[in-house]
């Protein structure tokens, strides 16, 4: 972990919150490559979900939520942790990790194990992040910045049945901020207080929920793989009893296999009708759904798929980070998908001479249009390619002195490093056909 932590920010992926003031716990910055990397995992989730179904729609609710569905959701009396202190060095623990965490004095030891600890009970700690609308600061105000994207699709359930005509069963998709004021953060950015989640909640009759639990189940797994993840990195997690969480009947996460364990990248859980039913005996607002073919009401069950956007970009880094021996040097190469790669193709005068760089600057224009692509004439062409490789920079485009004589270009492929030669007009298609996220 330490080397890719290193890259992300020599290379501009990620760096930490607020830096020039020694930083602030938890929080990071994505920087040119990072929100590029982001937006394509962003977009790629956006077209699986939204483009390919016909049945699913769109949203992008507030941040802030009236105070009352924090009650209805349940978050407000149960989205807690289990949380002790210890007394002699002032450090706190969540009180289920209290067995794997480090005794801050005897890092060797478990908290509680050296003779000087003195562990409280534990006590229940609410994660939702508190905050006060308007001017004045009393308990009226108080409002939660939202500790999952998921409320924001509930309560507007009936605004896009209405509005969009959708009939079940269909889902509603959203991406956004979340907050959470976790106990023990960590593992770079696998568990921060601020992350962004991509959710959707599928709608179905009672009764055809374990059906879509199973479609879903495999449609996720899947849309993993087409991101690029090794199929033998992910396995299931079905949770337990007494791991499920309390809107759930059902709960799969898929889990990828981190330097630091197997960890949960998206949860796939069966709602019921919890959510809606909640909503609609705390808002006293009739929230059923009236099924024309049956000609009966009710409240639809809902099957949620919900990922992480910031854990799933640590998967793929993680997942594409590569050394390798390329003759008397060790290659850093990000193996990233083409599809999500920060940078489509870099484009490379060999010498910056003979008009060579105007032409490279040529191509570099006209590929612009469709893509992120970066020019780039400095140092070696070897050293350019390293550069790009760290980046995981899928194609690397030559102009040499062949492209004076025939108007071709070599196209390195970063992976193999074989090399081609194709006509500089056949780039926009050549590039279209292996970027995009189908
Ligand atoms: N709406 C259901 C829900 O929020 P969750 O299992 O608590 O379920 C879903 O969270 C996903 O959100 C997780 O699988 C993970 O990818 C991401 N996530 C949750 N807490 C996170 C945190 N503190 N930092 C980064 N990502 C987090």
């Amino acid at each position: 972990m330490d080397k890719l932590v290193s890259l992300c920010k020599r290379r501009g992926f990620i760096f930490q919150s607020s830096e020039v003031y020694g930083g602030l716990n938890s929080c990071y910055d994505y920087g040119p490559m990072g929100v590029e990397l982001k937006n394509n995992i962003k977009s790629c989730w956006w077209r699986a979900m939204t483009y390919h179904h016909d049945n699913i729609e769109g949203v992008d609710a507030s941040i802030l939520m009236h105070p009352r569905v924090w009650e209805a959701s349940g978050h407000v009396a149960g989205f807690t942790d289990p949380l002790v202190d210890c007394k002699a060095c002032k450090a706190r623990f969540r009180a289920d990790h209290v067995a794997t965490s480090q005794c801050p004095r005897k890092p060797s030891k478990a908290p509680g194990e050296h003779h000087e600890c003195k562990l409280t009970e534990p006590r229940l700690f609410n994660l939702m992040f508190k905050t006060f609308m308007g001017p004045v600061e009393d308990q009226a105000a108080v409002v939660f910045l939202r500790p999952e994207t998921a409320q924001g699709i509930f309560v507007n359930f009936l605004n896009v049945v209405n509005s969009s005509r959708q009939k079940l069963p269909f889902g509603i998709a959203q991406i956004g901020k979340a907050f959470r004021n976790e106990v023990t953060p960590g593992n770079f950015i696998f568990r921060t207080r601020e992350f962004e989640q991509m959710e959707m909640q599928f709608f179905v009759r009672p009764g055809e929920d374990e059906e879509w639990f199973e479609k879903w189940r495999a449609e996720r797994l899947a849309w993993h793989q087409e991101i690029g993840i090794r199929p033998e990195k992910l396995r299931w997690h079905p949770h337990g009893p007494s791991e499920l969480a309390h809107y759930a009947k059902a709960a799969f996460d898929v889990e990828y296999e981190f330097p630091f364990g197997w960890q949960e990248i998206e949860g796939i859980h069966n709602r019921t009708d919890f959510d809606l039913a909640r909503h609609q005996e705390y808002s006293g607002k009739r929230l059923s759904y009236f099924d024309e073919a049956r000609k009966e009401h009710y409240v639809p069950y809902v099957i949620e798929t919900s990922v992480g956007c910031d854990r799933v970009l640590l998967t793929t880094l993680v997942d594409a980070y590569h050394e390798e021996q390329a003759g008397e040097e060790v290659r850093v190469v990000l193996r990233l998908s083409p599809k999500i790669a920060p940078i489509k193709a870099a484009i490379l005068p060999l010498v910056k001479k003979d008009g060579l760089p105007e032409i490279a600057a040529g191509i570099t224009k006209d590929l612009m249009r469709d893509h992120r692509v970066f020019y780039d004439d400095v140092a070696s062409v070897g050293k350019r390619y390293r550069r790009q490789d760290e980046v995981g920079t899928p194609y690397c485009i030559t102009v040499d002195s062949q492209t004076l004589v025939d108007q071709t270009v070599t196209v390195r492929e970063r992976d193999t490093m074989a090399q081609e030669r194709i006509a500089a007009t056949a780039l926009r298609e050549y590039l279209a056909a292996r970027v995009r996220f189908d």
